[in-house]
């Protein structure tokens, strides 16, 4: 398979900093997939954002390897999809040095995945965290994509790279493709299923599931999940009204490919003492199969080594195009 500028192009990426969870699926990999007869996909996991905060090396390892065996098992076929780890691909560092010149101080302050991530580790607020968005912007920016299919919280920082393509373009010419955010609204804000108000994250374990999660484990999770204080007890689609409902709502949309009208007719007169195991239940058929293929490809780290290889090679190949045109156009002598 070999880019090819007549066919459209979609990236992502997702950081080895924790276990994949299901707002990781829904909100962005389950749209990655499917897609590569039309495009050419590249997805990534991007362990050079992952050290923004301190990560212990074996667990950063592993984790990087499994997550390459759950794209796999998530339907991404490496034949079709270019998969590979960032820091294999040095022109990301590279670009991202470039982009930090032609992002500003200010831009990089108003991130809001900065202001969180630095009152989280107060302890440890360096440089990278603060231009990691510029980062993002090369590893977006280096591939020419036409759609960078992320969750809700990303957005932002698509938008950050959208300014960056236009200030850099306006000072080059046209070198940078200009990406959109790609998103749907069921996935792209799954919630905490213990604090609705935040979005679920792996630093709220108990409100998070895990794609390698036990089914046992799932369950309990779902039964526990915080529904609203309200009297109607009735499930019934209002995001500001009933937080709770409405997230586990928008999981089971996400996984049954049903509609809130639907969803609210099948479980009419039930309450929630039916519908939340109903959620689970659905949530554990979807992870089944992801999890038991996802430790068959684990087991397999010659097989996982060829596809992270061949997926760098290939990723390179098309890096370094645009690498070359942006060192041209800044004025760095070719060697
Ligand atoms: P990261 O690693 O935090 O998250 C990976 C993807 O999962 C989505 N996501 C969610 N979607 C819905 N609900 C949630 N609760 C939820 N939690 C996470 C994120 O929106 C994201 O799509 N900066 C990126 C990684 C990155 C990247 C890139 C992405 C680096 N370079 C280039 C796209 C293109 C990040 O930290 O995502």
């Amino acid at each position: 398979m070999e880019a090819n500028e007549n066919r459209k192009t979609m990236l992502s990426g997702i950081q080895p900093s924790g276990d994949l969870h299901l707002g990781n699926y829904l909100g962005a990999i389950k749209n990655w997939g499917g897609r590569s007869e039309e495009f050419d996909c590249f997805y990534f996991m991007a362990d050079l954002h992952a050290i923004t905060v301190r990560q212990n090396p074996a667990d950063l390892r592993r984790r990087t390897l499994t997550q390459l065996a759950q794209y796999i098992a998530c339907g991404l076929d490496p034949e079709k999809n270019t998969l590979f780890i960032q820091s294999h691909v040095h022109q990301h560092a590279e670009l991202g040095w470039v982009l930090n010149c032609y992002t500003m101080f200010g831009e990089l302050s108003r991130m809001t995945q900065f202001k969180d991530k630095s009152a989280k580790h107060a302890d440890n607020i360096n440089g990278g965290l603060f231009t990691y968005p510029s980062l993002m912007a090369a590893d977006i920016l280096l591939y020419q994509p036409d759609y960078v299919p992320v969750g809700a919280d990303q957005k932002q920082h698509v938008e950050l790279t959208r300014n960056i393509v236009q200030r850099f373009n306006g000072v080059y010419g046209d070198v940078f493709k200009m990406p959109e955010f790609y998103s749907t609204k069921e996935g792209a804000r799954i919630m905490c299923l213990t604090t609705p108000e935040n979005k679920m994250s792996k630093s709220a374990p108990e409100g998070c599931v895990f794609l390698m999660e036990k089914p046992e484990d799932i369950a309990r999770k779902f039964k526990r999940a915080v529904t609203d204080s309200d009297t109607e007890r009735c499930v019934r689609y209002d995001p500001e009204g009933k937080p709770g409902v409405s997230n586990l709502m928008n999981i089971y949309a996400a996984v049954t490919g049903r509609s809130m009208e639907e969803i609210e007719r099948e479980f009419d007169g039930k309450g929630y003492g039916a519908f939340k195991p109903a959620v689970g239940d659905a949530v554990i058929e979807l992870l089944r199969p992801i999890r038991e293929e996802t430790e068959r490809i684990l087991a397999d780290k010659a097989y996982l080594e060829s596809v992270y290889r061949t997926g760098a090679e290939r990723a390179a190949r098309v890096a370094e195009r645009t690498l070359r045109k942006v060192y041209k156009k800044v004025g760095f002598i070719p060697h």
